[in-house]
């Protein structure tokens, strides 16, 4: 299996999103799946923001498209195949002003490629390229956000996040969210952190058992094919 895995936090060594996302990928490990991982740092690597040039590039038919415009195309091309390459993505990313870091939109505004990552069926249908893909979002929360809380409405991060990958053909993304990690005391800190290990252990164990099947039914062909 191959992973594409991308941190969005403006923290290193002291981010929980980007440590929660290694405990995944060594959860993964013990679980015995065979994978190899494209790491982005989209914080390093920053996709460039939309422009003048790109958006109009970008709806240009790619037989009509200049030598310039390809060049304007060139790095989202080459994310976008990336992303279409990988067989599972898992996001890390901690909420900035209740949605995303800018730096992640930077990427979704990359990868959202008509003709390529998404495209036009003949009865006006939006075809979603990356609907056989395994999707994680690790996201990290300084309030408490979940059902019932004070701050439940505030959440625009699941939303942006749930429909921009669903017009990708991703129907049904995992979440993983640790909150509170910031504005709460110690012991609910500690608490949201041990709820999301958790919660990313079931979901390696899913993952694993999923790639044991389709190992399984990938030999059963095979062996069909033989006899
Ligand atoms: C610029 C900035 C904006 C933030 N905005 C929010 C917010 O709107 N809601 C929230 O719950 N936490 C907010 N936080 C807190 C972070 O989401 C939280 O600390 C998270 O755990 C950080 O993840 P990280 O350790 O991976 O960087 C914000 C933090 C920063 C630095």
């Amino acid at each position: 299996m191959k992973i594409m895995h991308v941190d969005a936090s403006a923290k290193r060594e002291r981010s929980n999103s980007r440590a929660l996302a290694r405990y995944f990928l060594e959860r993964l490990r013990e679980e015995r799946v065979e994978f190899d991982v494209d790491y982005l740092d989209v914080t390093v690597d920053t996709p460039p923001h939309v422009n003048e040039a790109f958006a109009i590039a970008t709806y240009t038919a790619a037989q009509e498209r200049t030598a310039a415009m390809r060049a304007t195309l060139a790095a989202s091309d080459a994310l976008c195949a990336r992303l279409l390459a990988a067989d599972a993505l898992v996001f890390a990313m901690p909420m900035y002003n209740w949605s995303m870091p800018s730096v992640f939109k930077a990427f979704i505004d990359s990868v959202t490629r008509t003709g390529v990552t998404y495209l036009h069926a003949e009865d006006g249908h939006i075809v979603g390229q990356l609907g056989r893909h395994k999707v994680l979002f690790i996201t990290s929360r300084g309030a408490d956000l979940r059902a019932g809380s004070p701050y439940e409405s505030m959440d625009a991060l699941t939303p942006a996040l749930t429909a921009a990958f669903g017009f990708l053909g991703v129907a049904a993304p995992t979440f993983v969210d640790a909150q509170p990690l910031q504005f709460a005391n110690p012991e609910a800190r500690t608490a949201a952190l041990e709820r999301a290990r958790e919660e990313l252990a079931t979901v390696a164990a899913q993952w694993a058992q999923g790639e044991r099947v389709a190992n399984q039914q990938a030999e059963a062909l095979c062996q069909t094919v033989v006899e």
